[in-house]
């Protein structure tokens, strides 16, 4: 497994920016400069001065701690999936160093054991509190938002204490030292980060369901938005990188489907076809615990998630979970689900789907079949099929260059292969391939170009990126 994420999910490698600065101020606008660097320094004050206000840092636990507290902060770290990103492959539990590559350079996760010197062992409850649910490290610095801490604002002071109770009395400790972020100068300058959570991260305040809400949605609502940050991958980014919506109360981008390093994590709204309309509250919940449903399978990075996280949250949970999904409305002119051309219709007219169905013939109908219906237990669907049907098309891109396996839970341990193609498909055969799936049955999503198979290729890792 890769050892890096991304940060924000949705950042692409950019390309580097040439700046040219045209200086009317070395021609005699030096007032110009004097001023910037004042309002600058006033900025750094105040950033310095009120910064860390929130929370309070001397808060001590106020309940018992007993096994029963230990326990249930356990749960809430596997459905806030804190071992994604603080557990790296082959590391210790909870002991940090996982690379998290951004935009302007790689940040660490930090060691999170209660060991005294090098992780959290020495925090207060309030020193706890701040960092997960305000972004704010004990020095009242501001943490990187590639930690969740704008959706874990939400999570009530009764889940915070039980995770505290957890992490001290339920995780060993492990001496590992923190890496330093590798971030040049000046934009490793934290403070201006203090901005940001400012004007982005939402105020800690006691989750209230909204009006009207069932408890059942509203449990679901508290833990897609909150401890599950679901929103991290599948709600689109702005320019400033926070989420455009960190509830359906923001509006209906809210989990809207968002692109990420190569994948898109879909829309999990009700739009017929690109989102889960005609998935059942049942099937979504059968594919959090499990990875898969009769006609779906999880892959990538929705595997990991499933893989450390939600199959091990309990099934009343995920009913919740799927209940409050299923209240998320699609958006006005995006949910008719208006059929193609029929494939034979097109095959006619069309040269790329003409070689993508030849294409799929030789390389792909052994497992999903002709009918693109793939097989029960295992083989995906790929008719009707939301991420083949996304408007964004990398994540069925990114498997057929890389393949994938079914992800392996504690009751399912078989695990089916989906061969890459990456090396036997040049970028213009995947594109009629990707095309002829997203036109055929009854999908009907837009062509994809050779241009867009390269660009995903260029964000593999490199071992599954090798031809051309
Ligand atoms: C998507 C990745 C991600 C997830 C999920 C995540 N974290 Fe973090 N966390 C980070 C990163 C990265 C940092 C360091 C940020 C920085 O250096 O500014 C961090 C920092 C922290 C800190 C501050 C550490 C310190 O040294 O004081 C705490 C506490 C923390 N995380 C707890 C948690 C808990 C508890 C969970 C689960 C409920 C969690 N994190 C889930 C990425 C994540
Ligand atoms: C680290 C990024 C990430 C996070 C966090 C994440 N997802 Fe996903 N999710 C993805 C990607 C990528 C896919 C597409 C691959 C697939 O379908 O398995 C996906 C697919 C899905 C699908 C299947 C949709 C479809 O149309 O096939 C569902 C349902 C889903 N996610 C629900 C959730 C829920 C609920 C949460 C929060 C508990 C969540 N996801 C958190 C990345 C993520
Ligand atoms: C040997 C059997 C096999 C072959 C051949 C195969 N696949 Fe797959 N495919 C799978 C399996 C198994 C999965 C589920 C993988 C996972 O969940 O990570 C899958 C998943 C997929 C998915 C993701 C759908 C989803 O909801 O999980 C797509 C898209 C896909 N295959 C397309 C193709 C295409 C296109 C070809 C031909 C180039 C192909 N497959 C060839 C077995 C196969």
């Amino acid at each position: 497994m890769d050892q890096t994420k991304r940060f924000p999910p949705s950042a692409e490698p950019q390309p580097a920016k040439r700046v040219r600065l045209r200086t009317r101020v070395a021609q005699g606008g030096g007032l110009l400069l004097i001023l910037g660097v004042g309002v600058l320094a006033i900025a750094f004050l105040v950033a310095a001065l009120f910064g860390g206000i929130g929370g309070d840092r001397s808060a001590g636990l106020k309940v018992p701690v007993t096994p029963a507290l230990v326990a249930r902060g356990a749960y809430l770290a596997q459905a806030g999936d804190c071992a994604a990103c603080h557990t790296p492959p082959g590391g210790h539990d909870m002991a940090g160093g996982l690379a998290v590559v951004s935009p302007i350079g790689v940040i660490y996760s930090t060691n999170i054991t209660p060991d005294v010197k090098t992780g959290i062992g020495g925090e207060s409850y309030g020193d706890f509190e701040r960092a997960v649910r305000r972004g704010l490290l004990r020095s009242g610095q501001t943490l990187y938002p590639a930690m969740p801490y704008p959706s874990f604002s939400r999570v009530t002071d009764d889940d915070m204490a039980a995770l505290y109770a957890y992490f001290m009395h339920g995780v060993a400790p492990v001496s590992n030292a923190n890496k330093p972020e590798q971030i040049a100068w000046p934009l490793s300058l934290r403070w201006p980060l203090t901005y940001w959570r400012w004007m982005f991260a939402p105020p800690v305040r006691a989750f209230t369901p909204a009006a009207g809400q069932n408890r059942l949605v509203a449990r679901g609502a508290y833990l897609v938005e909150g401890l599950g940050h679901c929103g991290a991958c599948h709600t689109p980014r702005a320019f400033s990188l926070q989420e455009v919506a960190l509830s359906p109360r923001d509006g209906d981008h809210y989990l809207s489907g968002s692109h990420f390093n190569g994948w898109f994590a879909p829309n999990l709204r009700s739009e017929a076809v690109t989102g889960l309309g005609r998935w059942t509250g049942g099937d979504i919940a059968t594919f959090l615990g499990s990875g898969r449903t009769d006609k779906y399978t999880a892959f990538g990075e929705m595997g990991v998630v499933i893989q450390h996280s939600t199959q091990f949250v309990s099934k009343s949970d995920l009913v919740a979970v799927a209940a409050f999904l299923r209240t998320l409305h699609a958006a006005p002119d995006n949910g008719s689900a208006t059929p193609g051309l029929s494939t034979s219709a097109k095959l006619v007219s069309d040269a790329s789907i003409r070689s993508g169905l030849q294409l799929y013939g030789d390389n792909c109908s052994v497992c999903h079949q002709d009918s693109g219906l793939g097989a029960v237990a295992g083989f995906p669907a790929l008719d009707g099929n939301p991420v083949v049907n996304a408007e964004d098309p990398s994540s069925v891109i990114h498997i057929v260059l890389a393949g994938g396996s079914v992800v392996q839970t504690a009751d399912d341990t078989s695990a089916l292969v989906m061969p890459p193609f990456g090396d036997s498909l040049n970028d213009q055969s995947v594109a009629d391939l990707v095309t002829y799936l997203r036109a055929s049955w009854g999908n009907h999503a837009s062509e994809v170009t050779a241009a867009e198979v390269a660009a995903v290729r260029q964000a593999l890792p490199p071992a599954a990126s090798s031809a051309p």
